[in-house]
């Protein structure tokens, strides 16, 4: 596992390969297996292929969107807010195990931040996704996680750049 953290980079650039169906299944059950408070499992996976459909959600943010278009897969994580009171937690957690498992499958990933974000002056990046969607109101929108096979090469953050003062010890 430490491996693995260590040498996850947010990955922007893609190569132009299709991602094999085995390791989309692989990433379906790695999202499923997140843990969630109280077993609840308020999240649901969009999974996301579809070039055109990609691309139309690589507009849900005037910046920091915009690579999806490249990606060979979406991954959009939402849930029903009505099921727990903690689904951004939830949702995080399951965000950040579909890279992991996307970094031991040799795939690079990036998190598209889509709660508390903008599309534009009049509409929210989550209002927009849920249009193209077609998502009920009730269904809540965290993340996009974009990947593909890197077509950019990001070294490790070297070990002396973590920043230890931020342990602190009691
Ligand atoms: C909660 C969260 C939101 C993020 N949102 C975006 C985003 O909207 N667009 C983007 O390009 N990167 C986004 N990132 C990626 C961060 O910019 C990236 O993780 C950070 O700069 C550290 O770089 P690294 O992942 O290569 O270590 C997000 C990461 C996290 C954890």
């Amino acid at each position: 596992m430490l491996d693995i953290l260590r040498s996850r980079r947010s990955i922007r650039c893609y190569k132009d390969w299709k991602i094999e169906p085995e390791k989309i299944e692989q990433l379906k059950e790695a999202a499923l297996r997140a843990p969630s408070s109280r077993g609840i499992n308020p999240w649901r996976f969009l999974f996301v292929t579809n070039k055109a459909m990609l691309q139309e959600l690589s507009r849900a943010k005037e910046s920091g969107s915009s690579f999806l278009k490249g990606a060979r897969l979406g991954v959009i994580v939402c849930a029903n807010a009505d099921e727990s009171d903690v689904w951004i937690e939830d949702c995080s957690i399951a965000s950040i195990i579909l890279q992991l498992t996307g970094q031991s499958l040799g795939l690079g990933s990036c998190w598209i931040q889509i709660r508390n974000r903008a599309h534009s002056s009049s509409i929210s990046a989550e209002d927009y996704i849920k249009k193209v969607m077609h998502l009920p109101d009730n269904m809540l929108v965290l993340s996009m996680i974009s990947f593909g096979y890197p077509d950019e090469d990001k070294p490790p953050v070297p070990r002396e750049q973590l920043e230890y003062e931020k342990i602190l010890y009691g």
